[in-house]
């Protein structure tokens, strides 16, 4: 339906045109892209999703990812026609009840022409229906979708939805998420949120998964496989699910020493953070051969690998951080990167202090000493990195150092002030690099730009460390102490490779 308003001169001549079809001029396509200038091609314009409800079905054997997403959207202009981000292959598409024309383009672009044209403003209801085998999608040349021998995980950043659900894919437009997968009996599939049920019908086994609170698309995780599946409850009083795969062999007890100390870790980080955001928590260690963590919401995704040279409470802390700075607090564009890597190092950094092995101001001055004016580490700013260094470790150390060159800065009080009260300030939504500084400077009450400008936004090593600890300042150039919490801290950004 159209909500077109005609001035009266105009009425006349309008009615002239009413034989011309409703697919009217002003309805234009919704862009390929949302608009974030480092991936011109994530997400895309002209609506608004407030819900996904998938109800899935994953056969291990043969790789083959079936089933229905139901999308809430509500639209933000007059569409002709939309995109999604998706891979795999699509049989019916319905738009608020009508089948629907649909195409791909580009490289993960589902183009889909609703049977009319949709108002500006009005909630809209599509249904894809869909099936393939996730490992035989690529996109630029990649694929992000980890078969495993007994399943398969959908766990990367910036780019995961594409392989298992069609999705405005941006960490901009957050939504909640209902997820039911049926797998054949004995196995089990993860996801965020809290367990509702499971039902057992002929063989196989339907887990439904809720996340009720907004949930970025690359936060989304899906998991398949033989799992040990634990769950507790946090002294804090927040619920824990996490799971093991059953083929971990040798890193089992590594990991299962680290991540089953989530419960505790929250309640700790919560002392800094604020109260925890979602109604769960907990991580799985599914049997990939990948090298890194994601903080997949309320459901951190970890590799063996990872636990391989000894249980890793830090990586835990980094991950779990990240729920209050990432996952509650969502990037307004990739840009702004460091308002998640930067805090959840600063994280491990206080988690240091408090294990004794390593204060957050000895943290910083190793980097900044271990890392000579020439090294290329200088050239990243971490407050804009570009899409190539975006989990460069410049952005996680760098990063880091600034943060406590905040704290230098605006003293103790102000600064874990603001590190407990920006998760509140922002919570279950969107905030940019520059929407930090303008709190910080509120809450200080001292102007910071020349601060951010020379720790965030310069290509080159600042010419004084951001300091106060007596070895530096009495001799600037000694060789670099190493703190205790080094290794297992630097082990969190393993592999960076798809
Ligand atoms: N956010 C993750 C972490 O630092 C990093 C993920 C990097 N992406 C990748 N494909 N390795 O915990
Ligand atoms: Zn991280």
């Amino acid at each position: 339906m159209h909500r077109r308003i005609f001035a009266p001169g105009v009425l006349a001549a309008a009615s002239l045109l009413l034989a011309i079809p409703a697919s009217a001029a002003s309805h234009t396509p919704g862009a390929p892209g949302i608009g974030d200038p480092y991936y011109p091609y994530y997400g895309n314009g002209g609506y608004d999703v407030s819900h996904y409800d998938l109800r899935l079905q994953y056969q291990p054997a043969t790789d083959t990812l079936a089933g229905t997403a139901t999308i809430q959207a509500r639209t933000t202009q007059d569409l002709s026609r939309f995109d999604l981000d998706f891979l795999l292959d699509v049989s019916e598409v319905r738009v608020n009840g009508a089948k629907a024309a649909f195409t791909t383009s580009g490289q993960h672009e589902l183009e889909i022409t609703p049977k009319n044209p949709l108002a500006k403003g009005t909630p809209i209801t599509v249904v894809v229906r869909y099936s393939g085998v996730p490992s035989t999608k690529s996109a630029y040349g990649f694929t992000t979708w980890h078969r495993t021998p007994d399943g398969g995980v959908a766990a990367d950043e910036p780019e995961a939805a594409w392989w298992w659900f069609p999705s405005n894919d941006h960490p901009s437009d957050k939504a909640t998420y209902d997820v039911s997968v049926a797998v054949p009996d004995g196995t089990q599939a993860l996801s965020n949120g809290t367990l509702q049920s499971t039902t057992s019908r002929l063989g196989w086994t339907r887990y439904n998964w809720r996340e009720n609170k907004p949930q970025a698309t690359y936060l989304a995780t899906l998991a398949v496989g033989k799992f040990d599946i634990t769950t507790s409850t946090s002294d804090g009083g927040v619920p824990v699910v996490n799971a093991y795969s059953e083929a971990l062999g040798d890193n089992d007890g590594a990991a299962r020493a680290s991540v089953e100390r989530t419960g505790e870790l929250v309640d700790w980080l919560s002392g800094y953070f604020g109260p925890y955001p979602f109604s769960s928590a907990g991580g799985y260690v599914p049997n990939t051969t990948t090298g890194y963590a994601l903080e997949t919401q309320t459901r951190v995704y970890y590799s063996p690998r990872q636990f391989a040279n000894g249980s890793n409470t830090s990586l835990v802390v980094h991950e779990l951080a990240h729920q209050w700075y990432g996952d509650s607090v969502s990037l307004k564009g990739w840009k702004d990167i460091w308002l998640n890597e930067g805090f959840a190092r600063y994280a491990q950094w206080l988690w240091s202090e408090h294990e004794g092995e390593g204060a957050a101001q000895e943290l910083a001055d190793y980097v900044y000493a271990s890392h000579p004016a020439d090294d290329a580490f200088w050239t990243v700013k971490p407050g804009d990195p570009g899409p190539d260094h975006q989990f460069d470790a410049a952005v996680y150390d760098r990063g880091a150092v600034a943060i406590q060159a905040l704290r230098n800065e605006v003293g103790e009080d102000a600064f874990f002030a603001i590190l407990k009260g920006w998760p509140k300030e922002h919570a279950y939504g969107n905030a940019s690099v520059a929407d930090f500084q303008k709190y910080a400077e509120q809450v200080s009450g001292k102007p910071l730009g020349a601060l951010f400008d020379t720790w965030l936004f310069q290509p080159s090593k600042p010419s004084a460390p951001a300091a106060r600890t007596a070895s530096v300042a009495q001799s600037p150039t000694a060789a670099p102490v190493r703190p205790k919490s080094w290794k297992k801290i630097e082990a969190t950004n393993d592999a960076h490779a798809h």
